[in-house]
Parts: C-alpha cells; sequence; structure tokens
C-alpha cells in the first residue's frame, strides 16, 4: 500500500507536525510506503490551460509535476494538509492539485482514500473549516476517490499544535480510518 502525503504548507510548523503524527499512526499499517510531498519545496508551474496534456495525459512542463501526478495515480492513499491562507488551501497546494487536470481522465474511479487536514489561526466555527473540506468533497466526488476523514484544527504559532496532545493523539490515530 502506499500513502502520498502532500504538505501545503511552506514552514516547519503546525501542517508538518500533523502529518509527522499521522505518519507515526500510518506506520502500524504493514507494507504501507509513506511519500510527503512538500509543495513548497516541489518545482511545480501553475496550470496554463495549453491542453497540451490532452492527447498525451502528461504535463508539457519540465518540472516536477509529472513525477508528482504519477504518485497521486499511484498511491492507495492521499492526504491533504494545509495551512488556511485566505479562507483557501495555500497556493503552493492548490498548484499541484491544478496539475491534476493532466491525467484528470486517468485518475477517475482509482479506489483511493483521502484524508484531509486543515489548520488555520482561526477558530473552530469559521467559514473556512466548511469551505475548504467542501472543495475536497466536489473533488473527490467529481473523481470517484473516498474521503476517510476531514479533520480541520485551530493553531496560529508553528509549535501550537504540537503542544496540543489532544490533535497530537487524534491525528496518530487517524490512520485507523484508512
Ligand atoms: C498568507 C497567510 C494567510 C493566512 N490566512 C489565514 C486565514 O484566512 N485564516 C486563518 O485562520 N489563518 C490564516 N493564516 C494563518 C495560518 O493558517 C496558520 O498560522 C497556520 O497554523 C499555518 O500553518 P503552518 O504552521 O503549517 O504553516 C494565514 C497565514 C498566512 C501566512
Amino acid at each position: 500500500m502506499k500513502a502520498l502525503l502532500l504538505n501545503g504548507s511552506p514552514r516547519q510548523g503546525n501542517t508538518c507536525a500533523a502529518l509527522e503524527a499521522l505518519t507515526k499512526g500510518l506506520e502500524h499499517i504493514q507494507g504501507m510506503e509513506i511519500e510527503e510531498v512538500k509543495a513548497a519545496e516541489v518545482s511545480v508551474g501553475p496550470c496554463i490551460a495549453c491542453e497540451c496534456c490532452g492527447s498525451s495525459s502528461h504535463c508539457t512542463f519540465d518540472d516536477d509535476t509529472n513525477q508528482i501526478v504519477d504518485a497521486v495515480a499511484a498511491a492507495d492513499i492521499i492526504v491533504f494538509a494545509t495551512p488556511v491562507y485566505w479562507w483557501g488551501v495555500t497556493a503552493q497546494l492548490k498548484t499541484i492539485i491544478d496539475k491534476f487536470y493532466c491525467q484528470s481522465q486517468t485518475l477517475h474511479d482509482l479506489k483511493k482514500k483521502i484524508g484531509v487536514i486543515v489548520i488555520g489561526e482561526a477558530e473552530q466555527g469559521d467559514a473556512q473549516y466548511e469551505i475548504i473540506p467542501k472543495q475536497f468533497d466536489c473533488i473527490c466526488n467529481y473523481l470517484g476517490w473516498e474521503i476517510a476523514f476531514s479533520k480541520t484544527y485551530t493553531a496560529a504559532a508553528p509549535d501550537d499544535l504540537s503542544k496540543s496532545a489532544d490533535a497530537m493523539n487524534e491525528l496518530e490515530s487517524l490512520w485507523k480510518l484508512f
């Protein structure tokens, strides 16, 4: 089994802490291969709607796009983890998601389980914790992927989430939902 963790944060902070806890749990699954892509550390240019991918299913950009979209296609589990930036996912993560377009035919109806982790500074109840999970609901509904969990956390300073034992324990136990 393969798990691909797409980390939308550009800093060593709450999203990294969340994924570290989740990874600890995922390691309980025998034979699980875990790969993390830090969206801020890869080279993926934004989709320019050139439609060159139409016939080839591959992005024409000579960057990390194809390697990452191939990893998305191959993964049994995909976790989207992102800080909230202006009520949305980070630009770095969105840039990768937009590139799913180059394989949107082949990504359809592949059996995948999805986890969503959203971390913002605002208290729970803010609209962002509905807007972002809803976006992933729509994407997964379109692609025929199953959402295993969608979790939102409040954390501001980079070490806030790691200081919450409740959050860390919950994140470490999420593997059971896959
Ligand atoms: C450009 C930018 C935009 C942000 N916009 C929001 C926002 O709309 N809502 C919110 O609750 N927090 C917002 N934040 C705060 C981050 O979501 C928050 O600090 C989060 O914990 C960062 O996660 P990280 O430590 O994994 O990078 C913003 C931060 C930055 C840098």
